[in-house]
């Protein structure tokens, strides 16, 4: 294991412990952070019909995956995809590690997105490679920062990551920053990886976005687009992700990516059997969690409306929304507070790497009534504490 320090999330801290506690005490809690899909009581009618014991009882394995899964999925996206230019992987996370294998030697360097997803530091630190944050800017929208980039940019630099749209701030690429990243990575040599788990899930007006880094044809560096079921068919337990290689330059590369993934051969049989099925029905369980999503969000601005000091972000898309408070205590005192006394969990926003103390992070997809009660629950404890503040 790379020494390095923990991420915020996974450091032993008091909110880890306030929730040891409540395991241990038997303190029933409602978590408005829960973004496991298989826990929040989805139904899609005919799937489980559908996927009815798809056993695969041969072993034919192909390092890039069989290859009508990949056909599939590149039906699914569009935009001119062919299965030859797609490599299967067991999750986004495995694709990240293959593609950092591939791209990286020991000691480089990847520049990754700040405020974003939590695990970037442990998938490049467990490769060996530094995964250096660059902050986003925020003037009315988050905004990539390309001069922070160009000047985060090393000797050993290799790689960009972005996410589109990017966890938690649910903000999509814009067109100019698309066209500036591009150049970017043209000139300095570098391969561009975009995350496009949640693209499926828009939720508000994003004017002038990026739906999807597919759309780039013949893109000027190496392009990957990542993506898999555990959003596409929001069933992480699948275990299925894909790498789709936009371009000459990424195409390129994919037989080396082969042979790093020829060494795992980690997608099942069964994950691939039932895949062609899921992909089939995916825009009617995306149909399913986007209503989820729209009316937590539409519960979200009811509550919000009576307490001016208290407001959300815009949600372009994703499955999560930022809570602005004011920042009277650290983030994790409140998130602590919360729990104790409201019986709600949030994550503070340091868990994503949010600057300040101002925000908390809920995700989108409990079910409505749970997070109805707990957002009254949390917004009442927030009031109560602001007016013992003043
Ligand atoms: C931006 C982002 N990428 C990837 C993942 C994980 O995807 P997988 O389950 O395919 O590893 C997540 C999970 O929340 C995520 O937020």
């Amino acid at each position: 294991m790379p020494s390095q320090r923990l991420p915020a999330s996974l450091e032993p801290n008091a909110l880890s412990a306030e929730l040891e506690a409540c395991a241990l005490e038997g303190r029933p809690y409602i978590d408005l952070t829960l973004s496991n899909p298989t826990r929040c009581g989805f139904e899609y009618s005919g799937l489980d019909a559908a996927l009815a014991l798809r056993w695969a009882p041969g072993y034919e394995p192909d390092p890039r995956g069989h290859r009508d899964v990949r056909a599939a999925v590149a039906a699914y996206h569009g935009h001119g995809l062919r299965a030859e230019d797609l490599i299967l992987t067991a999750s986004t996370s495995e694709a990240y590690a293959w593609l950092f294998k591939l791209l990286c030697d020991p000691g480089d360097q990847v520049l990754v997105p700040s405020p974003s997803y939590p695990l970037f530091h442990w998938l490049a630190a467990l490769e060996g490679v530094e995964a250096r944050p660059v902050p986003a800017l925020r003037h009315e929208r988050w905004h990539l920062d390309l001069a922070g980039l160009e000047a985060a940019c090393g000797p050993r630099t290799r790689a960009v990551v972005v996410v589109n749209p990017n966890n938690p701030t649910g903000h999509f690429l814009a067109r100019d920053e698309w066209a500036g990243l591009l150049a970017l990575c043209a000139r300095r040599g570098l391969a561009l990886l975009v995350d496009e788990v949640f693209a499926a899930y828009p939720l508000e007006p994003a004017p002038g976005h990026l739906p999807t880094a597919l759309e780039a044809d013949g893109p000027p560096c190496p392009l990957f687009v990542l993506s898999g079921l555990s959003k596409v068919a929001a069933m992480p337990q699948v275990k299925l992700g894909w790498i789709a290689a936009r371009g000459d330059r990424a195409r390129a590369l994919l037989e080396p990516l082969a042979f790093i993934a020829d060494q795992y051969l980690s997608v099942s049989a069964s994950a691939q059997a039932v895949a062609p099925e899921l992909l089939r029905l995916a825009p009617v369980i995306q149909a399913v969690v986007g209503a989820r999503l729209r009316a937590n969000l539409a519960d979200l601005d009811r509550a919000l409306a009576p307490h001016p000091h208290l407001s959300r972000l815009p949600v372009e898309g994703g499955w999560t929304v930022l809570l602005r408070r004011p920042a009277l205590d650290p983030g994790e005192a409140c998130a602590v507070r919360l729990l104790r006394e409201a019986r709600v969990l949030v994550h503070p926003g340091h868990f994503f790497d949010l600057p300040g103390d101002g925000y908390l992070v809920l995700s989108l997809l409990p079910r409505p009534e749970l997070f109805r009660e707990g957002l009254d629950r949390a917004l009442a404890a927030l009031v109560m504490s602001e007016r013992e503040a003043q």
